[in-house]
């Protein structure tokens, strides 16, 4: 009777025990997990600043840079440049190319300031990257228009930009 008595709360212990260190168990992970800051996260963080990074400055690829202009400036490919500017351009860089076209006064991040040593100091590869990759209100050209089109923009661009 004892016997089994004895047995019976020694059971009850080692029950209490388990308990007690399984608990113990699960309040540790608990407050490890929360205070953990898991690497996928802080990628995602990190990515989050670096596209905010670019998104402030719209960076072409290096690679960008490295792309030469086949065609050559003279007067027929700055007036194509002209006419595809007055056509798909003008309405939010301006007709002078200020960025001040009647359809990108109400964007957030203006249309390029062509006049503007930042933009104008870029290589003719990286405007030309942009230009056919876009970005936010900027549109992509690379379906509208054809590769020759647009390096013809780019020749004349580089005119818009000498002008007052
Ligand atoms: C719907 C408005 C819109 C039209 C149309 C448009 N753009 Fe833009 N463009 C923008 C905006 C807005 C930006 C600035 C984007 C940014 O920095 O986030 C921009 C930026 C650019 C840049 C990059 C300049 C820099 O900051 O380095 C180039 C090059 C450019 N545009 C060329 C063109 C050309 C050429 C055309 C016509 C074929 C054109 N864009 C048509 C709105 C427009």
């Amino acid at each position: 009777m004892l016997k089994i008595g004895t047995n019976f709360i020694s059971m009850k212990k080692y029950k209490f025990y388990t308990l007690l260190s399984f608990c113990a168990v699960s309040v540790f992970i608990l407050s490890a997990s929360t205070n953990y800051y898991p690497l996928k996260d802080r990628q995602a963080d990190s990515k989050f600043l670096t596209d905010t990074v670019k998104q402030l400055a719209w960076l072409a690829p290096e690679s960008a840079d490295s792309l030469k202009n086949p065609v050559a400036v003279s007067q027929e490919s700055i007036s194509k440049g002209e006419e595809l500017y007055n056509m798909y351009c003008f309405s939010c860089h301006g007709d002078t190319g200020y960025g001040d076209g009647p359809a990108g006064g109400s964007m957030g991040v203006r249309p390029a300031n062509f006049h503007d040593q930042k933009v104008m100091k870029q290589k003719d590869g990286a405007l030309f990257w942009k230009l056919t990759n876009g970005k936010g209100n900027m549109p992509p050209f690379k379906e509208a228009l054809t590769e020759e089109q647009r390096w013809q923009l780019i020749v004349f661009l580089r005119e818009l930009g000498k002008t007052e």
